[in-house]
């Protein structure tokens, strides 16, 4: 499959940052998937960590793979978040949610001392937004939240968005959450000023958060045919 040999690489290079004695927090997506495996095999080889997971798809994979989980709430600290990302911009800036785990993704990035993001080289770009912006909303309300959003995003300076409810895969219903919330797949085209973006989002009531990651990232890692760019910020 494309880029599985780079996606395999960033996650490998994403190993060197791990430490014995660490609590780690688990992306969700393809790329993270691989590191979930590679750290099972050290597991197993005797490492000691213990491990977050930022969905129920990346729990039922560590789990199954023998990798120690322990409840959010029993942290105070996370030394280290290992996660994909859908398009990685300047600065590190990222957009995250393609997978629909944003929310619980970004809790746990940011209470992270280390967010290290692994990726394939297409999803490195020079401005944000060719990839649709997820942004996740309550249920409640949802329709007037999504005019609301699309109003955001205009005022933010993004000339003609499109503003879609994310639906489940195979089916014509909404898609709901880990958290139970829908998603919006707001289609920007470009993203001229990221942080004026997030901004105006977070105003909007009925947002519970978007998939603009600024400032979170510490390392991008992006794999490639035979073997790593390491970008640190
Ligand atoms: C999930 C995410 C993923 O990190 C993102 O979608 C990248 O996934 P993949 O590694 O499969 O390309 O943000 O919410």
């Amino acid at each position: 499959m494309a880029y599985e040999t780079e996606k395999q690489n960033a996650a490998a290079a994403a190993m060197d940052y791990v430490e014995d004695g660490m609590t780690i927090g688990l992306g969700t997506g393809s790329t993270a998937k691989f590191f979930v495996e590679l750290l099972a095999d050290e597991i197993a080889d005797g490492l000691l960590v213990r491990c977050i997971e930022t969905s129920e798809q990346t729990r039922a994979l560590a789990r199954s793979l023998g990798v120690p989980l322990i409840p959010f709430e029993q942290v105070d600290r996370i030394h280290l978040t290992v996660d994909g990302a859908d398009e990685v911009g300047p600065g590190g800036v990222l957009i995250k949610g393609g997978g629909a785990a944003l929310l619980r993704e970004k809790i746990i990035a940011n209470a992270s001392d280390h967010m290290v993001v692994i990726t394939d080289p297409s999803k490195d770009v020079a401005v944000l937004g060719a990839f649709p912006l997820p942004v996740e909303v309550t249920p409640f309300g949802y329709t007037i939240t999504a005019k609301k959003v699309h109003e955001a995003l205009v005022n933010s300076g993004i000339e003609r968005p499109r503003v879609e409810l994310r639906k489940a895969p195979q089916s014509l219903d909404l898609l709901v959450t880990d958290g139970g919330n829908h998603i919006l797949d707001c289609h920007c085209g470009e993203i001229p000023d990221p942080a004026r973006t997030a901004a105006y989002l977070s105003g909007v009531p009925g947002v519970v958060e978007h998939g603009l990651f600024i400032g979170i990232a510490r390392t991008v890692i992006i794999g490639t045919e035979t073997g790593a760019r390491i970008i640190e910020y």
